[in-house]
């Protein structure tokens, strides 16, 4: 890789993910640091770490630093950008370039982030030798990396369900007009399949088992019965604490997840409601576009074209969307300009 080349990143929360424009993704690893409990050393990041979840022994912890899409640890979260660029740079983590030539960097962050955050993150971009930094918001890298037009005069909607957060955002020229982020995605829904499973079966199963049995049988609603699957699902017997093992089919699922999918509706309708109408018009003509992994959940477009009446599609990229929308949008300064956050002038105010 050119190491000079100008770099994109999703800063998710479940997954961390570095695109380049020549190479296109080259990192898509689980927003996951491992470290000793004491001395804060850090052991493993990514894959590797993930791996640890729930698996540690007494001196290790095993935690995402961005959590419900905010950053819930700045100093972790500096870390793991600088070990991620490491890992694919294969060198000392500078982003050295040829000839002292700098990359810039452009880095999603959620659209909720606090002023600390986008500092942190920019903090840590520069540390890692880039040139300059830049933040845009989830919802418009998304808009971007999904192939939407968002520089015309014309309303796009996009909703990106993530682990951490959904974002509903309706962008215009280049700028999101109206939109609303809510701390519901992913991650809640595994923990409603948990609840579920306790509150059903009396046994408890653990974070990746749930998240096993939603993308494997999951579903934001069943169309027809052929559409249901069941699963074998190992967890402990609240009773008497011993290993047991169900079955749980697409049903259960579909109703352990009814609560935050409609809250996810809600939210969508809600922006709808607020949403100029003349973009109304135009999102009613080019329909929803939905990106991150929670849009994967089977028939939730369904559900969304049912809920509301609009055309609904998942993009195709839908996981990767974010990370190549920061890509492209280095290439697109001049009319994203406002949209965004930069380094040059953020850190000096
Ligand atoms: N096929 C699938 N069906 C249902 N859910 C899925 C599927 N594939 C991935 N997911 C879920 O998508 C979520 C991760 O999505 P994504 O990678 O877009 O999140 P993120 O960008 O890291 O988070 P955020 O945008 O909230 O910071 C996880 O909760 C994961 O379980
Ligand atoms: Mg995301």
């Amino acid at each position: 890789m050119r190491l000079s080349e100008d770099i994109g990143i999703d800063l998710g929360t479940a997954t961390f993910l570095i695109y380049t424009k020549s190479r296109g993704l080259v990192l898509q690893e689980p927003s996951v640091i491992a470290m000793t409990r004491d001395s804060k050393q850090v052991r493993a990041v990514g894959e590797e770490a993930y791996r640890m979840i729930g698996r540690t022994p007494g001196g290790i912890v095993a935690v995402r630093p961005i959590k419900d899409g905010v950053i819930a640890d700045e100093g972790l979260t500096e870390k793991m950008i600088t070990m991620f660029l490491q890992k694919v740079q294969g060198n000392t983590g500078r982003l050295l370039g040829f000839g002292g030539f700098k990359p810039q960097l452009m880095v999603g962050v959620p659209s909720n982030v606090s002023d600390v955050e986008r500092r942190a993150v920019l903090r840590a971009a520069l540390n890692a030798n880039a040139k300059r930094a830049f933040l845009i918001e989830e919802p418009l890298a998304a808009a971007i990396g999904a192939g939407l037009k968002i520089t015309e005069p014309l309303g796009s909607m996009v909703v990106d369900i993530g682990g951490g957060s959904s974002d509903v955002a309706v962008i215009s020229l280049g700028g999101i007009v109206v939109s609303e982020s809510m701390r519901v995605a992913g991650n809640e829904f595994d923990e409603s399949i948990i609840r579920y499973v306790r509150r059903k079966e009396n046994v408890l199963i653990g974070e990746r088992t749930a998240e096993e049995i939603k993308v494997k049988v999951g579903a934001a609603m069943l169309v027809d019965d052929s559409e249901n699957l069941v699963a074998e699902v190992r967890g402990r017997d609240l009773i008497n604490g011993l290993p047991r093992t169900i079955s749980l089919d697409s049903r259960d699922v579909v109703e352990a997840l009814a609560e935050p999918v409609t809250r996810i509706v809600e939210g969508v309708k809600r922006v709808l409601e607020i949403t100029p109408p003349e973009l109304v018009s135009d999102i009613i003509d080019r329909g929803i576009v939905m990106t991150g992994g929670g849009s994967l959940l089977r028939n939730f477009d369904e559900l969304l074209r049912q809920t509301t009446g609009i055309p609904v599609s998942v993009a195709e990229n839908a996981v990767e969307a974010v990370a190549v929308g920061t890509g492209m949008a280095l290439d697109m300064l001049s009319v994203l300009g406002d949209s965004l956050v930069s380094s040059d002038y953020y850190l000096r105010r």
